[in-house]
């Protein structure tokens, strides 16, 4: 297993069965660049898991909790400046500054290499690299794409395992000579002259998380966290995939996918475009109200789908994942059962809080806090101590196949037929309930518009209304006006494309406080969804697209919302519309030139109905 490299220009050796050369030989000119003490090639085995886990422990990464309490599930704490996601270091480096678009970060290839060139030189002394196969999607799936990771974290490594379909199998796919995703990962933090290290490793200076759209690689320095460093998720699954599927014709999308069974009826599956942190794995994992006896909600997946057009005139969409990465805070018994069976077990928590008893608590998990906490950052927590127990953007890692609400089908190589899309945004005015596009060019328009309030999820500021077209701005690796004309074309490819929503949970009253007590309540909304799926829903038409009228909703079990509050979460005002179109406006302007000529017209369209 340990194959040291004994000079960095040594020729690498490594496990027998592999036996691709020019994956062998790519190892090789990493580590003879980042200068790694030591190479090892992972396995994907339970034993390997384990022994990197127990490491972990042993140097201060990981703390093992109580295994009667959260069986085989560890805690870990990062850096205080390596929280989340860095939209500001992310970089698209394509040959044009024109393809990557407005809305990405921009260097030219060359100098961001020399740049790399330079940060990677002997970044990895003193620690182990470890060589990372993976596969997005089930194992020799055709749908499923293989990348490399080669990293020097082992905190990755096990989530890897966790998030992807990791090892030696991998090997197989890729056989002598198949196609890999190159990515490139390293903490940014040598242990060199001896230095001694630390329970979270990472660069405070400096951060970048690099991708070359056209020669697909990937390069991410400096940060040890969630979508920066497991780069089989953002990086792979949306920015690059979002190329290869502009290039083959399907689309790469921050969806999760869901199906509905009616009692007695036929399932219809749906998926989800919410922006980071707006309740994509509470909705996937969705249990109906005691008044939806019969009906059924499993989850295929709760954060990436990737969708591509079927000869029967349908989409078909599969989870590229194997795990679930979630927000922590909010998550509780009441919330999301499904979720906190899922992370039972087997799971690594990070920037949560620690219990006494050797468990884990965060915001919104009881409605009682616990008496005494050692807060995510390791220090004594009351509840009266005005200091957040757990980081807003604490998260999970846990097997997906754990969720007891998981799809009988959510490992079908050949995908699960879509018939809605619904796009949604945190918006405490404006946006309704739900509506239904007129057509799938209106339902383009819908997401193309797509705004929410910001959340922890992203460094920046919160609360400010950010538009994020189809939840993808931070994650489409491409120009996002070719984007939209992408959708646009895919749409028109397929006889029967889904139906295309828009949600919004969000909607506040006076004092901030959310109107809509969703959750499980979404059930109400996705059951017009599904029943206009199959034809048999009323909605009332509006200029913005159909909505349903206050008897088109089931409200047993939830009689006293009313129909006052309802009018409040559905009113569509037009004088807070002709403001949405002005700022509409301004964000499609960005795009200028290829901008395509539908979004445009069904501008103009909804500017003379508010006129
Ligand atoms: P990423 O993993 O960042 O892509 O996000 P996600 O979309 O999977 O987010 P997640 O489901 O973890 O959303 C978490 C946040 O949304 C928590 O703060 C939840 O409390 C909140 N949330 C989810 N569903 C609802 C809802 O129906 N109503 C309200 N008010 N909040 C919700
Ligand atoms: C998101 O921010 O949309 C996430 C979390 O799903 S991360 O993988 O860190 O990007
Ligand atoms: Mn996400």
């Amino acid at each position: 297993m340990n194959e040291p490299t004994r000079s960095p220009a040594t020729k690498l050796t490594a496990p027998g069965y592999i036996r691709h050369q020019k994956a062998i030989d790519w190892v090789g000119g990493i580590a003879a660049l980042t200068k790694p003490a030591a190479v090892v090639w992972c396995d994907g085995s339970e034993a390997e898991y384990d022994r990197l886990c127990d490491e972990m422990v042993r140097s201060g990464t990981l703390k093992r909790l109580d295994p009667k309490l959260r069986p085989n599930s560890f805690l870990a704490w990062s850096d205080p400046t390596d929280v989340a996601r860095m939209e500001d270091r992310t970089f698209i480096c394509s040959r044009s500054k024109d393809d990557a678009g407005p809305t990405n970060n921009w260097v030219e290839p060359g100098e961001m290499r020399a740049t790399l060139a330079r940060l990677f030189d002997g970044c990895m002394r003193g620690r182990t690299l470890y060589v990372v196969p993976f596969s997005m999607g089930p194992i020799g799936s055709h749908i499923a794409h293989v990348g490399i990771e080669l990293t020097d974290s082992p905190y990755v490594v096990a989530s890897m395992r966790i998030m992807t379909r990791m090892g030696e199998r991998v090997w197989d796919v890729l056989g002598k000579d198949s196609y890999f995703v190159p990515c490139v990962h390293s903490l940014g933090a040598p242990l060199a002259d001896g230095r001694k290290d630390v329970p979270w490793p990472c660069n405070r200076e400096h951060k970048y998380i690099v991708h070359f759209p056209e020669t697909k690689e990937i390069w991410s320095f400096g940060s040890g966290y969630g979508g920066n460093a497991l780069l089989g998720k953002k990086c792979l699954s949306l920015r690059i995939a979002s190329v290869m599927a502009k290039e083959q014709g399907w689309l790469a999308e921050h969806m999760l996918i869901l199906g509905v069974t009616p009692p007695g009826g036929r399932k219809v599956y749906v998926t989800g475009a919410f922006p980071s942190a707006c309740g994509k794995t509470n909705f996937a994992m969705l249990v109906p109200p005691p008044a939806f006896e019969g009906w059924q909600v499993t989850t295929v997946g709760e954060d990436i789908a990737w969708i591509k057009p079927h000869e029967d005139g349908r989409f078909y969409a599969i989870n590229p994942e194997a795990g679930i990465f979630g927000v922590a805070p909010g998550t509780s018994l009441k919330t999301n059962p499904n979720c906190m069976a899922a992370i039972r077990e087997n799971t690594i928590f990070t920037n949560v809080a620690l219990t006494p008893e050797g468990d884990v608590w965060w915001e919104g998990m009881t409605d009682t806090p616990p008496a005494r906490l050692t807060d995510w950052q390791g220090a004594e927590w009351t509840p009266g101590c005005g200091r957040k127990a757990a980081h807003p953007n604490s998260r999970f890692t846990a097997p997906a196949r754990q969720c007891p609400s998981i799809d009988p089908e959510w490992e079908n190589p050949e995908g699960v037929p879509i018939e809605a899309i619904a796009f949604g945004g945190r918006r405490s005015d404006t946006v309704p309930l739900v509506v239904e596009s007129f057509s799938w060019a209106a339902g383009v328009y819908l997401g193309a518009t797509l705004g929410s309030e910001t959340t922890a999820a992203a460094t920046g500021a919160v609360g400010v209304v950010r538009r994020d077209p189809m939840a993808m701005i931070p994650f489409c690796g491409y120009n996002m006006a070719d984007y939209f004309a992408h959708w646009l074309k895919i749409g028109a490819s397929v006889a029967r494309p889904p139906r295309i929503f828009c949600v919004n949970w969000f909607r506040t009253d006076e004092n901030g406080k959310f109107i809509w007590p969703g959750y499980g309540e979404n059930m109400r909304v996705l059951k017009w969804m599904v029943e206009r799926c199959q034809g048999s829903a009323q909605g009332v038409k509006t200029a913005i697209g159909y909505v349903p009228s206050f008897d088109d909703l089931t409200w047993k079990g939830l009689e006293s919302f009313g129909k006052e509050r309802f009018e409040r979460v559905t009113s569509i005002d037009a004088s807070a519309w002709r403001a949405e179109l002005k700022l509409h406006g301004s964000h499609l302007d960005a795009f200028e030139a290829r901008m395509p000529a539908p979004l445009k017209a069904r501008r103009t369209e909804l500017d003379r109905s508010f006129a």
